[in-house]
């Protein structure tokens, strides 16, 4: 057991100056998103989830989870895996390639091929194996630091988040983000702020608070909580510019001006452009640019004609007149 002392812990120094931790979104928090991100946020982000099978084998594509950049900084890389005595050679690898600051286990993800595999919120079931993982990986991150990601439970049944976040800390993780759900209630329904406070008034090592933050009234509702960070996931897909608008308090459909918009589009085309190249890059931007003009004037009919463009000429044309006529 390595217990770690709040005053050394690397992961609460960067929660006191900047509260906000964006979330690992698979298929999404890729490098062009998070230059994206970076405009509007220097604290905590996260990789997608990278498999700890697929960094051991070297697969390609999972090593190009791991590509980031300077800007990146303050970076975790996600690892998911069921299998304690697997980590130690990820991790190694995961040093090796890119000098994380930090390291987060997922423990949370409900989706049933990860679940399947023992993996994600399947581990909250089996406590001992998952302070094993705990166990073994901090060993060999050393004074990187770790953490989890978890959430309330299996299901109402089950709820064992004081149980993990107890082993955590004994484990020496250095911060445990809940998301305020089980399992089985996914994404949907209200999140459990009573729970998220319980979690932390228990807790010796930080909170994350997350789940459906997308406005200053949700934020407040979460900081009430008393945690010590909030992580943000749909709504920073869906708004990037989310962080920035929360500080200055700030509802984020009332953020960004039209212009602004638009060249946060154009650049976001551009990076994509670079790192999926030609071939898959527009059905990937397409997705972006629907989410961010939800709920801007004729958005609906616009996501129909966008989807019908072939060409990024074609795409822009449309783009150039909505925007015009805004
Ligand atoms: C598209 C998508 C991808 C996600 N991918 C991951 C992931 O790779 N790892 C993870 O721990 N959670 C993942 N999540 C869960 C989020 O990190 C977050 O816990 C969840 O969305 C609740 O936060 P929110 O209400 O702010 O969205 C994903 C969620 C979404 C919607």
């Amino acid at each position: 057991m390595t217990e770690c002392s709040t005053s050394t812990n690397k992961i609460l120094k960067i929660l006191e100056k900047n509260k906000f931790v964006a979330a690992p979104l698979a298929g999404v928090t890729n490098p062009p998103f998070r230059r994206l991100m970076r405009k509007f946020f220097n604290g905590l982000i996260y990789t997608e989830m990278v498999s700890v099978e697929g960094i051991r084998r070297k697969a390609d594509r999972t090593l190009s989870y791991l590509s980031i950049t300077d800007e990146d900084h303050p970076i975790g890389v996600q690892l998911f895996c069921s299998k304690p005595e697997a980590y130690k050679e990820a991790i190694d690898v995961v040093q090796e390639y890119i000098h994380a600051e930090f390291v987060d286990i997922n423990m949370g993800c409900p989706v049933k091929k990860v679940i399947k595999s023992g993996s994600g919120c399947a581990m909250m079931l089996d406590p001992k194996n998952s302070a094993e993982i705990i166990r073994v990986s901090k060993k060999a991150l050393g004074d990187v630091p770790l953490t989890i990601k978890i959430r309330l439970g299996w299901d109402r049944k089950n709820l064992n988040y004081n149980e993990l976040i107890k082993i955590a800390y004994e484990e020496g993780a250095e911060a445990v983000t809940l998301h305020g759900r089980t399992k089985t209630e996914m994404f949907t329904g209200e999140v459990d702020y009573e729970l998220i406070a319980d979690a932390k008034s228990n807790a010796k090592l930080p909170i994350i608070g997350n789940g459906n933050v997308f406005d200053v009234d949700s934020l407040d509702k979460m900081i009430a909580t008393g945690v010590d960070g909030v992580m943000i996931g749909r709504g920073m897909m869906k708004q990037p510019w989310i962080f920035e608008s929360l500080n200055n308090r700030q509802d984020p459909s009332e953020f960004m001006t039209s212009d602004k918009l638009y060249e946060l589009i154009k650049e976001l085309v551009k990076h994509e452009k670079v790192y999926k190249g030609e071939m898959f890059y527009l059905e990937m931007v397409k997705k972006y640019i629907v989410w961010f003009l939800k709920g801007m004037p004729d958005a609906a009919a616009l996501r129909n004609r966008l989807y019908m463009c072939a060409t990024e000429k074609e795409m822009f044309s449309l783009l150039d007149y909505y925007f015009y006529k805004l």
